[in-house]
């Protein structure tokens, strides 16, 4: 019954030019659709839930399932799964959904390019999606106009995180350019390749930094992976190579400028680079609390997840989807970043 009730409650679905309600009649019969008698099945497969800031986007989806539960009266069944950063398992984990009778998918795609391949599966079983996080090519949310992308835009991370380097330099330069050069020697920690986050902070950063005037030197750049242990052993032989000869350490996210700090926890605070990540997790806000981490770019997961679920809901209930969050070109939902820093961070904290 699961493919019935689904399928009938969208206004896609094609009703050949019998009068209506003889059709709208004889599906309740049939499926209950109209009654909604079934609870709304979600299924969330993330690329990996070793990941802190995917970690807490989980809960903070079951946290938003269940306040919706008790805000609409249904009952909301939310399956999690754990791809393990393996593209393979993540397809299973999808087919598995599928013939569990989810009515909704949301995907956190291990690899980028494997979306063509969900979006079509989704698109035969009629059943809505939702990747987040992990940005598909646009041809690929495309494909369908069941299929959305929930996220913010890694363009203006970048830029926010550079703002915040480039103030930072016009206010206090003569501590941040050690070596008195009026150039900025940086290095910069990157996240997974090929994701789209770690792509245009890298670059969006560094640009904010040089359109406001600043002469820069690059001294090294690494992929880290998103990790804090990688992210500590780069750090470590940079300090080695280029001892304080760097002045700024940009961080793709928060993770990694962690790690950064650990590898620098044995040097006197006075000589420590300026630091900066992404996300505003909770131990990062510490650490700007803390004075290790000049600042950081919250990175809305509650809105993520909170968008997402609105538009589970409006889909199954067969609502406009544009009526329940604000959707851009039909397809995307995009939740603003904001800079933080000890000036504002009790705003985050409170969150
Ligand atoms: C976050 C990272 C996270 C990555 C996972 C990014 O948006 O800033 O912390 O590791 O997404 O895809
Ligand atoms: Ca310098």
């Amino acid at each position: 019954m699961g493919r019935k009730t689904k399928n009938c409650s969208f206004p896609s679905c094609r009703l050949p030019a019998v009068s209506l309600a003889v059709w709208l009649g004889a599906l309740l019969v049939l499926s209950g659709c109209g009654g909604k008698d079934h609870s709304l099945r979600v299924g969330a497969a993330l690329y990996t839930q070793d990941d802190t800031f995917i970690s807490a986007m989980a809960q903070n989806l079951e946290g938003i399932v269940r306040e919706a539960e008790s805000e609409t009266g249904k009952k909301i069944t939310l399956f999690i799964a754990d791809g393990k950063s393996n593209q393979s398992t993540q397809m299973d984990q999808v087919d598995r959904f599928l013939a569990r009778g989810c009515d909704v998918l949301c995907v956190n795609l291990v690899d980028r390019t494997a979306a063509a391949v969900i979006a079509d599966k989704a698109e035969a079983e009629g059943v809505p999606l939702i990747f987040f996080n992990r940005q598909p090519v646009a041809e690929d949310i495309q494909r369908w106009d069941r299929i959305y992308y929930v996220g913010a835009d890694a363009k203006e991370s970048g830029a926010l995180q550079g703002a915040l380097v480039l103030e930072a330099w016009e206010a206090d330069r003569e501590t941040l350019d050690r070596n008195g050069d009026g150039v900025l020697q940086y290095v910069m920690l990157e996240g997974e390749p090929g994701h789209q986050d770690s792509l245009l902070r890298t670059e969006y950063s560094i640009k904010a930094v040089t359109d406001g005037g600043v002469e820069v030197e690059k001294l090294a750049n690494e992929t880290a992976n998103w990790n804090r242990a990688q992210a500590a052993a780069r750090t470590a032989q940079w300090l080695e190579e280029f001892g304080e000869g760097i002045e700024v350490i940009f961080s793709n996210n928060d993770d990694m400028a962690l790690g950064a700090i650990d590898a620098l926890s044995n040097m006197p605070r006075s000589r420590w680079p300026l630091i900066v990540g992404v996300d505003a997790t909770a131990p990062a806000l510490e650490a700007v609390a803390a004075g290790q981490l000049y600042g950081t770019v919250h990175n809305d997961g509650i809105g993520q997840a909170q968008a997402m679920m609105a538009l589970a809901l409006a889909l199954w209930n067969g609502e406009d989807p544009a009526q329940a969050v604000d959707l851009w070109e039909g397809h995307y939902v995009w939740l603003p970043y904001r800079a933080v820093t000890l000036e504002n961070l009790e705003e985050f904290l409170a969150e």
